[in-house]
């Protein structure tokens, strides 16, 4: 799977958000250790905090699958360049120290960081190996 077919799933999945309170559209497409894809939306619910990113339920649906590793996440979404949030960042911390995460405005414009440049110093599972 190359990164521009990852980015064209995340703008497919991206056409699944339910958000009837922000109209702001998350999508996310992510490549297990194994190259399965899965995708995700955002989800909003009308009492709010229940509400999940896009990014989030693609990795719930990898987990919930039995899968452990994320090799790469794209994320698009309706502003210049939609950055993870923190919450989804620690997620993928979870399951991708080495993850690949892709921020895309489309399958041309994109830019590819690694975990450790947008969650720099982080805590991890490797902490409470004591
Ligand atoms: N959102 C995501 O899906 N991913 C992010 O990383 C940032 C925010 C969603 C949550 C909410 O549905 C909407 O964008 C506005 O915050």
């Amino acid at each position: 799977m190359d990164i521009k077919s990852l980015i064209e799933k995340a703008l497919e999945a991206q056409e699944k958000a339910y958000v009837p309170y922000s109209n702001f559209r998350v999508g996310a497409s992510l490549l297990t250790e194994d190259d399965k894809i899965y995708t995700g939306c955002n989800i909003e619910i009308a009492s709010y905090s229940p509400t999940i990113c896009a990014e989030r339920t693609a990795i719930f649906k990898a987990v919930s699958e039995g899968h452990r590793k994320i090799k790469a996440i794209a994320v698009v979404g309706d502003s210049d360049y939609t950055f993870p949030c923190g919450v989804c960042r620690q997620v993928m911390r979870e399951f991708g120290k080495d993850v690949n995460i892709i921020i895309a405005n489309s399958v041309d414009d994109y830019k590819i960081y690694t975990l450790d440049e947008l969650l720099p110093n982080s805590f991890g599972p490797e902490d409470l190996d004591k």
